[in-house]
């Protein structure tokens, strides 16, 4: 790889997944690191094999899905976890076990009562049980950014010394200052005296808001690996966004010379994607992906544009795959035309899946006659389900007005049973859930509701999502679209359902 080439590693299903009120099944979890690798990043660290069951079959599933990308595996410095770490990759093309120990006073102290020499002891062994397992080897010190720089240097050269490819200099809780991080970077780098034989990473948080920025003084003081995640999800106030930072670097090539493998065009796709699955919205105003990056609404500026797009647009919404939106398909397109269109978005569907979907497609065509993209996607993303339907909706009705009281009566499928019943609540959705409730017995609290429109136009299709919580802390999101907003709820609380229920068995059998 040549010197100028920036490794992107992202870290979206892992640390990402760490965001408060993220939650991503298995399936998700898949179909994000497939849209990952289309989007070309170097490496995707898929979970943490050892926190859990899930986490594990996570890194598993995406192991043997992925292809091209370095699948990566996140383990302390305990065999437990390299070893689970090195049982959920062992069918990767191209595996990457990630170990790491804090390496700050404030955290060797208090978190892990140890002593320096105790902790460089632990890399250097992690580093070389891990390097017995697969070829590829990242180590991270933990709050390496208030670490001290004598002794981080230490770590650093010892693992490499101890066979780790990539080293990464996290600033874990984003209290750097983007000059201050780069001459942090440049020490390592002329410092350290085994540096060249490693690639030297930064995983920057957001807490300051300048994880960006900090990235990128590191990239121009010698790191080589970003570690980034798709809307800046992240851990409190997220991780560095990859978008951010790929765009940096292509628009400013004048000054940050520098090229990366992603497929910019892919970008708006990935961002989408990973807002639906995860349930965490992009705030309109968020740059490169947000929904008023491109939107001008002064009218010096909207002339400016006119006379030549540059005076206000430093890039083009088409350079991250942001196209105006098409009328594709009717109810006259057919099944091959609805296929290839998908196949075109990079949705890859079963035999079964896709009967399911062009079963939607038609419904939905018939109530709106114009299908965008956006509108495929909320289909796709409805309908591909990972938990079995449980529970399907198969009829409601709902009485609501100024004067009513709102009542709700729903019919759930539960196999070949149907049940019915009735209730009324403080607007039509509480009523609905209420009488689902009625059916499916299943305690939860009902966190945030969203409702968003996916194209415009007052016929178009909406999206709900919904955080649930189970008692014992465990977080999912329901999700149901429809073009009746009030369908889309109850879809949404019925998807939750099932991904509880499913998940409820699996624990129980475990
Ligand atoms: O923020 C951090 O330090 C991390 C490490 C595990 C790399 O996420
Ligand atoms: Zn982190």
């Amino acid at each position: 790889m040549n010197d100028k080439r920036i490794i992107i590693f992202d870290t979206t299903l892992r640390d990402g997944e760490q965001s408060p009120g993220a939650s991503l099944d298995i399936k998700e979890k898949v179909q994000i690191a497939l849209q990952l690798e289309r989007l070309g990043v170097d490496v995707i660290e898929a979970g943490f094999p050892v926190s859990s069951p899930v986490q594990f079959e996570a890194v598993e599933s995406c192991s043997t899905e992925v292809k091209n990308a370095v699948v990566c595996g996140l383990a302390r410095t305990l065999e437990k976890d390299i070893k689970s770490a090195y049982e959920a990759l062992k069918h990767a093309t191209r595996a990457r076990i990630h170990t790491f120990i804090a390496t700050s006073p404030i955290h060797m102290e208090y978190k892990l009562h140890k002593k320096p020499d105790e902790v460089l002891k632990m890399a250097v062994e992690a580093v070389k049980f891990a390097k017995s397992l697969v070829n590829d080897v990242e180590f991270s010190g933990e709050d390496a950014f208030r670490s001290d720089p004598g002794f981080l240097k230490e770590v650093v050269a010892a693992t490499i010394d101890a066979g780790a490819g990539t080293i990464n200099i996290p600033d874990t809780v984003g209290y750097a200052i983007p000059s201050e991080f780069g001459e942090f970077i440049r020490d390592i780098m002329e410092n350290v005296p085994n540096v060249s034989k490693a690639i030297i990473s930064v995983h920057c948080h957001n807490d300051l808001g300048l994880a960006v920025a900090n990235s990128l003084m590191a990239i121009r003081n010698g790191a080589r690996q970003v570690e980034v995640a798709v809307n800046g999800l992240g851990e409190r106030a997220g991780n560095a966004s990859l978008e951010e930072i790929v765009m940096s670097i292509d628009v400013r090539k004048d000054f940050l010379d520098f090229t990366t493998g992603i497929n910019t065009k892919e970008i708006y796709r990935t961002s989408q994607l990973v807002s639906n699955l995860s349930g965490i919205r992009v705030q309109p105003n968020k740059a490169i992906v947000g929904a008023n990056a491109f939107a001008h609404e002064s009218g010096i500026h909207v002339d400016g544009l006119l006379k030549k797009r540059s005076t206000y647009e430093i890039m083009t919404p088409e350079s991250i795959g942001l196209t105006d939106m098409k009328i594709i398909l009717g109810r006259h397109s057919g099944k091959h035309g609805f296929k290839k269109r998908l196949e075109d978005l990079g949705y890859m569907l079963s035999d079964s899946e896709l009967d399911a979907a062009f079963e939607r497609f038609l419904i939905v065509a018939d109530k709106k006659k114009e299908v965008f993209d956006e509108d495929i996607a909320a289909i796709i993303e409805d309908e591909i389900h990972s938990s079995p339907k449980y529970y399907t909706l198969d009829y409601f009705h709902i009485s609501s007005g100024s004067s009513t009281i709102p009542t709700s009566t729903v019919r759930i499928k539960l196999g070949n049973e149907v049940k019915q019943a009735s209730a009324w609540g403080d607007g039509p959705v509480d009523a609905t859930y209420k009488a689902i409730n009625e059916i499916v017995d299943i305690p939860i609290k009902l966190g945030e509701y969203s409702l968003r429109a996916v194209t415009e136009g007052t016929e178009a299709m909406g999206e709900v999502s919904l955080r649930m919580m189970v008692n014992d802390g465990f977080v999912i999101t329901g999700r149901g679209a429809s073009t009746d907003i009030l369908e889309a709820s109850a879809k949404a609380y019925v998807d939750g359902l099932n991904k509880i229920r499913h998940r409820n068995e699996n624990h129980n059998a475990k």
